[in-house]
């Protein structure tokens, strides 16, 4: 049975060193998907989704405190940040020091196992990382509920990468800091149900246009985006009886509505917003194949290219070799239920 859910409880100052500390995180991919803010400052999405964090790709941060130093420093996978990925951070790392009443500048180090911006949730295992090394650094005794509502302020998916396994983003009530308070992931526990995701990577180069830039152009102009919305209460009802039941073939069939309908409110949009490529579509195809020659498996696709296949996972080399026969340049990776977000101690390497 996994046991994702068994986080050690982080101690605000445990695992701080001179070197500063280090948090790794993991994406997680939303099975009800996260589309669209009602509040673009607070980052309070319009709809509660629900992910499952995988076992690949981690971020690994690192948060020092450099008090003395003219301003932050922030270095992305061993390079200088620059334009708005060196904003977030910095601005994240402002929110940090308002709640920790500091002021100390930090240096900033992150590294991702995965390409960053191609649709494969890196902001989701960054923010989820950098909240958790950044308020150890700070001094600041946070829960896991405090660490996702403060991960969400990055970016609204990272909040579920606080916990692993499965997880649901509440999207909250009222506005401002009711708004705020009540919006945060936790845990759903399904220890029955652990599914293989096959991940293929059709173009892991960076995407055109940025999902937060994608989805807030969605809810301005999209005529389909309100009735998406609606549809995915449902699907939240539909799938939370799914994974309880451990019926992957309506968890995937509910997943892959949400994510079609979720790509039919940017292809309404005006104008469009597309990320489906023609391999993308090649490789549906052969989800499609394979569920009419019997095999369980089930699409969803965020703001890229790419296609994450739910399957079982003793299917799970013949539906990566699907994809592979579908879109012959994509490389493909499968991925479990994977770990919460957690600071490295001390002495791991
Ligand atoms: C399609 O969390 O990256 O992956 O909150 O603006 O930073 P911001 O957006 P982000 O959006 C993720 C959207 C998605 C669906 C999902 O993960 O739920």
């Amino acid at each position: 049975m996994p046991t994702d859910h068994a986080r050690e409880t982080v101690e605000p100052r445990h695992g701080v060193t001179d070197r500063g500390s280090t948090a790794v995180a993991h994406p997680n991919i939303a099975l009800i998907k996260y589309w669209g803010k009602r509040d673009e400052e607070l980052i309070i999405p319009y709809v509660d989704s629900l992910s499952m964090t995988l076992d690949v790709f981690p971020t690994t941060t690192t948060v020092r405190l450099t008090p003395g130093a003219g301003g932050d420093t922030v270095t992305l996978d061993g390079a200088p940040a620059q334009g708005e990925p060196r904003q977030r951070v910095i601005a994240f790392l402002d929110l940090v020091r308002e709640l920790a009443g500091r002021a100390e500048p930090a240096a900033v180090t992150t590294r991702n196992a995965v390409p960053t911006g191609a649709g494969l949730a890196s902001s989701a295992s960054g923010f989820a990382a950098l909240a958790v090394a950044a308020a150890a650094a700070y001094g600041l005794a946070l829960d896991d509920t405090a660490l996702s509502r403060l991960a969400r302020r990055g970016s609204a998916s990272a909040s579920r990468s606080i916990f692993g396994g499965f997880a649901l983003c509440h999207a909250g009530q009222g506005v401002g800091a009711a708004a705020d308070h009540s919006s945060y992931a936790e845990p759903v526990p399904v220890p029955d149900f652990d599914p293989a995701l096959v991940v293929a990577l059709v173009n892991a180069g960076p995407k055109a246009v940025s999902s937060r830039t994608a989805m807030r152009h969605t809810v301005e102009t999209s005529p389909l985006y309100p009735a998406w919305a609606m549809s995915s209460k449902g699907d939240l009802a539909d799938m939370r009886e799914a994974l309880d039941r451990g019926d992957l073939d309506a968890v995937g069939e509910i997943a892959e509505r949400n994510a079609f309908g979720m790509h039919a409110t940017m292809l309404a949009a005006r104008p469009a917003v597309r990320y489906l490529s023609p391999a993308t579509v090649a490789v549906l195809d052969g989800v499609l194949q394979l569920r009419r020659d019997g095999t369980p498996a089930y699409a969803t696709m965020d703001a890229g290219p790419n296609v994450k296949v739910l399957c079982r996972p003793a299917d799970a080399a013949q539906v990566a070799e699907t994809v592979l026969a579908a879109a012959p340049g994509c490389s493909v990776l499968t991925a479990r239920r994977g770990p919460g977000a957690r600071l490295r101690m001390r002495n791991e390497p």
